[in-house]
């Protein structure tokens, strides 16, 4: 059964605190944190993540979708997220920003942008605890889902059956199951949840409903 992460990034900040309660049947909460530099768009620091973190029972988790990860690991671990998950294409340093995480006493996951081979992980899989494949190009909810993705999540699975394969953008109920059956075990839904007029609750019932059969 693959878990589910809804991210808030389409939630409605004016009442964010009446969104969060709306996914609390869900696995994980997803924060898409992007600085304007490595993604063109630009979204919430550690004190909007540490709200959240307080307002949930849900494990957190933080998408660095920034540059410099290295200068805020700490901000976001004070946050109360239990997982940080960064992109190999924001530093030379992954190696290093894995042990930084695990010594903060968080979960280290890993990102790849869709143009990024899975051998980027190749020397770090061992030490993390979760390899995310970005399904669109990271900056913005509600883009298509880019099914030659799907490739690399087969790769990854096959290559290290015993990592968490967490999969971001464009996760529906169409999408979700062939997710699930390439070998993805976590699932990250944004504006599928948090679409206009959507039932968040009902939303996540469905996902877990589609992919409930499909490995
Ligand atoms: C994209 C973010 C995703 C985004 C997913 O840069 O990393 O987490 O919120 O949104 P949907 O599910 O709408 O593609
Ligand atoms: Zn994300």
């Amino acid at each position: 059964m693959a878990l589910i992460a809804p991210s808030i990034l389409t939630a409605d900040y004016l009442r964010l605190g009446e969104e969060i309660a709306r996914i609390a049947t869900a696995d994980w909460l997803h924060l898409d944190v992007m600085d304007g530099h490595f993604v063109s768009n630009l979204t919430f620091g550690p004190a909007f993540c540490k709200a959240v973190t307080g307002a949930t029972a849900l494990p957190a988790e933080c998408h660095l979708m920034v540059e410099r990860p290295q200068d805020l690991l700490a901000r976001y671990a004070e946050a109360g997220v239990r997982r940080l998950i960064v992109h190999p294409e924001s530093t030379p340093h992954l190696h290093r920003l894995v042990q930084e995480i695990h010594a903060l006493g968080c979960e280290a996951g890993a990102a790849l942008n869709p143009g990024t081979p899975l051998s980027a992980m190749q020397e770090v899989a061992e030490d993390l605890d979760l390899l995310l494949v970005m399904t669109v190009n990271p900056g913005f909810g509600g883009q298509a889902f880019l099914a030659s993705q799907l490739r690399k999540v087969r790769q990854a699975h096959a290559a290290f059956p015993d990592l968490a394969i967490e999969v971001d953008g464009g996760v529906n109920e169409d999408t979700g199951p062939l997710l699930v059956a390439a070998g993805a075990s976590v699932l990250v839904a944004g504006s599928s949840v948090f679409g206009p007029g959507e039932d968040p609750a009902e939303r996540i019932a469905a996902l877990r409903r589609a992919t409930s059969t499909s490995r």
